[in-house]
């Protein structure tokens, strides 16, 4: 199990609890009656919510069909389609006049976007790329910056029933490449670049690499114009935004999909260097969504302000930017840029301009907040305010009092809400005008929802225990599998333990039965709420000439939660001619390496340190043990060592650092 939680550390010691103020009860959208509904009938539960949420255009009979599980069809003979839910309706209701978009970009400009509008602009995106040729079923990636064009661009894709695959904007052109490869993509959705830390940044030159390095579907870029710097173009491929869609008709009938038609993939990072394209279908997905939105959160759609700082390339961007309060009509700030452009105190300056009432975070940027100090928050008016959540990696309990006290003003209630890109919407979470919270824990699965702790044998544990998080009922928003790999998705997530969900996390109970979440337990990082793998990270390291070997492991990191470490054997031999020697060559080299992996799967996955070593440690049967590591990575006394092939290789390590 993972040991690097700092969830886990305090977990013994915190006894704190926050009820939710009477006022705050008295006016929330859910009461604790849900629990009790949905233990009676889970599935007449979720019928219910999808009707209630959704206009669903051939209504359903069927709830769930478990006849081909551990596939999983939700909702089966109905018709719906996703952009319909979540723009046209509300104009047709008459809320064509509320701000759906409050889009904020970094260097300071704004757009408003009402619901009429986006819905006049989604339908034009739908004809022009169906113009390009694209057709229900055909999937398109998008590689787009956080502006109001990469929501239109993942709706006209819903509107016309082609899956997207958003493609992180800070992920390489390798990484790009792969994705559009394994998706079969025709077209690519792209800007010029995007504003970051006061700077423009170019994203057309990775499409253009991507594209290059051949074996690719896609016909056509379509390119958005941000920044206005130069692009290269190749005649007949590529198309300007601004060219096909402003003139392109306002009206498009939506393509009426079954319920599992496909909505998306996003790839995520599993325990194998291959990442896993999840995938998600239309009407289970957008029930949970919406549900979860409103439930968490408590959404009121006429007087809140809600805001989610997740980039459209993660699962938060889909479900709690994209989808979800849309569908629910919300109004909802979209930033562009990071939250210290031009100054350490943007988000609070945010929230105080546009009167933010509902805010979600990462843990890791809660904390790096905490370490620029309270008096920047303090310098804003942040009283709009009433619900703030937290999503990514466990939130330690000291990030969480902070948040709830510095941000929150002592009067919000904070929900911490564990979830996954697989599960697709929120899975165990407080209800705010519920829960009493907890600060660090995310207390209890959502009414509806049906998670277990489980020992390695698969017993459920009793309160106080701990053990594997397990989801024992299939829910609405699950994955309904990894694109093109089908035996992937049985071994990955269902057969350790047969017939229940397995989701990777370790995770315990308090005396009170409530929930918290300690980390992977697999070789899966979390950094700054994103997912890594170190497997992933190994290939990169290794595909480089220099290196022989390489392991990497998540070591537990004050700000990010988890910091990537590698260690890295290098080629010896006469024919690496090009080795940086001499009193510099050490850190030559670290570089050289960092850039490296910057460059194969993107800035995110750079290591933060990289430890040149000249053994591994590694059980008799050749496997390494990432657990030593860790703990050389923690400056920990190192564990048991009596696995290793050869005791005497944590010694050469520890030494090579002292000296080092
Ligand atoms: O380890 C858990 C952690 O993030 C993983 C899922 O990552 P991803 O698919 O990228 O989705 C992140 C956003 C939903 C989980 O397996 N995680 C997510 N939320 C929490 C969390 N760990 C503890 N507490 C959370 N609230």
């Amino acid at each position: 199990m993972n040991d690097a939680s700092p969830a886990l550390e305090n977990l013994l010691t915190e006894t704190r609890a926050f009820p939710p103020s009477p006022e705050f009860a008295a006016q929330a959208n859910v009461t604790a009656d849900e629990y009790d509904e949905a233990v009676a009938d889970r599935l007449g539960f979720w019928a219910d919510r999808a009707r209630g949420l959704l206009t669903w255009q051939t209504p359903f009979t069927t709830v769930l069909d478990d006849s081909r599980a551990p596939r999983y069809d939700w909702f089966t003979d109905g018709r719906l389609n996703a952009a319909y839910n979540a723009v046209d309706r509300h104009v047709e209701a008459g809320n064509g006049d509320r701000v759906a978009i409050l889009w904020e970009g970094e260097d300071g400009s704004e757009r408003r976007i009402t619901y009429a509008e986006l819905a006049a602009e989604v339908a034009r995106a739908a004809n022009a790329i169906a113009g390009l040729g694209i057709q229900t079923g055909d999937r398109v990636a998008i590689y787009l910056p956080m502006i109001p064009e990469a929501i239109v661009a993942m709706l006209a894709c819903a509107r016309i029933g082609a899956p997207h695959s958003v493609v992180f904007g800070g992920f390489s052109a390798d990484a790009l490449h792969s994705r559009i490869l394994d998706a079969q993509a025709r077209l690519v959705i792209t800007a010029d670049g995007g504003f970051r830390r006061g700077a423009a940044s170019p994203l057309k030159p990775a499409v253009d690499d991507a594209l290059a390095k051949g074996g690719t579907d896609v016909e056509h870029v379509l390119v958005v114009r941000r920044t206005g710097g130069d692009v290269a173009w190749t005649e007949g491929r590529d198309v300007w935004w601004d060219d096909v869609v402003p003139h392109a008709p306002a009206e498009h009938e939506p393509v009426w999909v079954e319920a599992e038609h496909p909505l998306f993939i996003l790839y995520t990072s599993g325990t194998t260097g291959k990442p896993k394209g999840i995938f998600h279908t239309t009407g289970g997905y957008l029930t949970q969504c919406a549900y979860t939105h409103s439930a968490v959160f408590d959404l009121k759609p006429e007087t809140d302000v809600y805001w989610c700082t997740a980039d459209i390339g993660w699962v938060t961007g889909h479900s709690y930017v994209a989808y979800g309060p849309l569908v629910n009509g919300a109004t909802q700030v979209v930033y562009e840029g990071t939250p210290d452009s031009p100054h350490k105190g943007r988000w609070w300056e945010i929230i105080q301009k546009y009167g933010v009432t509902i805010f979600y975070t990462a843990p890791t940027a809660i904390r790096t907040c905490m370490k620029w100090g309270e008096e920047i928050p303090g310098g804003f008016d942040l009283s709009s305010l009433r619900v703030l959540g937290s999503v990514g990696e466990p939130i330690n309990p000291e990030a969480w009092m902070w948040y709830r006290r510095v941000i929150g003003g002592d009067r919000c209630p904070v929900v911490d809400t564990w979830w996954q890109t697989e599960t697709g919407a929120i899975m165990i979470s407080p209800l705010p005008g519920v829960t009493a919270t907890k600060p660090g824990s995310a207390q209890v699965p959502l009414p509806g929802i049906s998670a277990r702790i489980l020992d390695d044998a698969g017993e459920p544990v009793g309160d106080g225990q701990g053990g594997y998080l397990a989801i024992t009922e299939p829910w609405p928003a699950m994955l309904r599998g990894i694109w093109g790999d089908e035996r992937r998705y049985a071994e990955t997530y269902w057969s350790r333990f047969p017939g229940r969900y397995f989701a990777g996390d370790g995770a315990k109970y308090d005396d009170d039965g409530d929930i918290w979440l300690l980390g992977r337990v697999d070789d899966v990082m979390n950094v700054s709420g994103h997912r890594l793998s170190t497997t992933e990270i190994e290939s990169a390291l290794v595909a480089h000439p220099w290196v022989a070997e390489a392991a990497v492991v998540g070591a537990s990191d004050e700000t990010t939660g988890q910091a990537v470490v590698a260690f890295v054997i290098l080629r010896g031999g006469d024919e690496i001619t090009d080795l940086p020697t001499g009193e510099d060559g050490g850190e030559a080299i670290v570089q050289t390496l960092r850039g490296h992996v910057g460059q194969v799967i993107g800035p995110i996955a750079k290591p933060r340190s990289i430890l040149v070593v000249t053994e591994l440690p590694k059980t008799r049967s050749g496997k390494i043990m990432r657990r030593l590591l860790r703990d050389v990575a923690e400056n920990r006394a190192v564990g048991d060592v009596t696995t290793l092939a050869d005791g005497g290789v944590m010694d050469l390590i520890q030494q090579g650092l002292a000296k080092g």
